[in-house]
This record gives structure tokens, sequence and C-alpha cells, in this order.
């Protein structure tokens, strides 16, 4: 399947210079949505995941339903404020601005496998920030997985000692 037919491309957003993709045309499509979490989930199945975790919001998409098929966890990093108990938190730079990711103190266990999943693989920020969490939790990230990659950002250079899928790529 071409999945790369249900990605728009929206140029100026959410500023100038900024080619945004749009995977809210695969999540409208059965087949299309099904066969992206399929392969995230083989990929997260052959590194023996013991969890899952994806960031706010767009990461949610995804890594929600593949953690549900394969009987496994699903663990959020959220933006700042939102999550009710303890937690750690990681400031990151963004393609269009910065931000601050939180997890709970106690959402991984020590020595716990972790695929980390989200839409978009950009500069490589938000993954990094939440590679850095899940370390100080005592976890394992041992890979993760989007559905597009924007290569010129070179984000996966950040990951150089994880596993990276990537489904998509753009310049
Ligand atoms: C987007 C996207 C990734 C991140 C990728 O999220 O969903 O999480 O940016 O960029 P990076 O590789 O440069 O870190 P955004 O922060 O825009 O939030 P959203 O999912 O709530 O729209
Ligand atoms: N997150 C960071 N850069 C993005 C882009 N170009 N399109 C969609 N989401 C993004």
């Amino acid at each position: 399947m071409d999945l790369k037919e249900y990605i728009a491309s929206i140029e100026g957003f959410p500023k100038e210079g900024i080619i945004f993709r749009d995977v809210t045309g695969l999540l409208a499509n059965a087949d299309a949505f099904r066969y992206a979490c399929d392969q995230l989930a083989d990929f997260a199945r052959r590194l023996q995941a013991d969890v899952i975790v994806a960031p706010e919001s767009r990461g949610f998409l995804f890594g929600a339903p593949v953690a549900c098929q394969l009987g496994i966890g699903f663990v959020p990093v959220r933006k700042p404020g939102k999550l009710p108990r303890k937690t750690i938190s990681c400031s990151y730079d963004l393609e269009y601005g910065s931000n601050v990711l939180e997890m709970h103190v106690d959402s991984i266990l020590p020595g716990q496998r972790v695929v980390i999943i989200d839409d978009l693989l950009a500069t490589g920020g938000t993954v990094e920030a939440s590679v850095k969490m899940i370390r100080e939790l005592k976890g394992e990230p041992v890979g993760c997985a989007f559905i597009i990659e924007l290569e010129d950002l070179h984000g996966r250079e950040v990951l150089s000692d994880l596993e990276v899928l990537s489904l998509l790529t753009y310049e």
C-alpha cells in the first residue's frame, strides 16, 4: 500500500517556510490506518517491546492502537501541566519552536524495553527528550517508529543508538 497517497502537504503551516505533513487523511482511511499500525506493531514486536511510549498529541493516535494490538502497556509523554501525579520533565526544540515534555515518574519500570512511536520525525527533539526521560526512569529505549521522516532535518542522527523505522520519507 502506498501510504503517501493519504498524506496531505500544506505549505506555510503553521509558519511560513514549513511544509506541514498531515496524517489526518491516513487516519480517516481504515485500511491505510490499519496497514500503518500493523507495520509499527511488527517493528515493536520484533524488538520485544514491553511498553509503548508516545508523545502528545499525534503520537497518541498511533502509539495507543499499537500497544493495544500487541497486548502491552501504553505510556503518554505529555506537554507540561497535564499529568496529575509526580512527573519528570525535559525541554526540547521543534522544527517550529520549543517545548517541555513530562512523564509520570512511575510510568516505566526499571529494565523495561521501550519502543517510542510518533507520527513524524523532524529534528528528533521530541523523541530525544522522551529517550532521556525513559533512561532517567531506568527503562531501556530500544527503538522508535514513525509514519513520516523529514530527512533534511537529520533527526535520525540524534537517535543513532536506537533502531529507527519510518514508513515514509520526505526531503
Ligand atoms: C510534532 C510531531 C512530533 C514532533 C516532531 O508534534 O507530532 O511529535 O512535532 O518534531 P521533532 O522531531 O522536531 O521533535 P508537535 O509538537 O507539533 O505537537 P502535536 O502532535 O500536538 O501537534
Ligand atoms: N512536526 C514538526 N515538523 C512537522 C511538519 N513539517 N509537518 C508535520 N508535523 C511536524
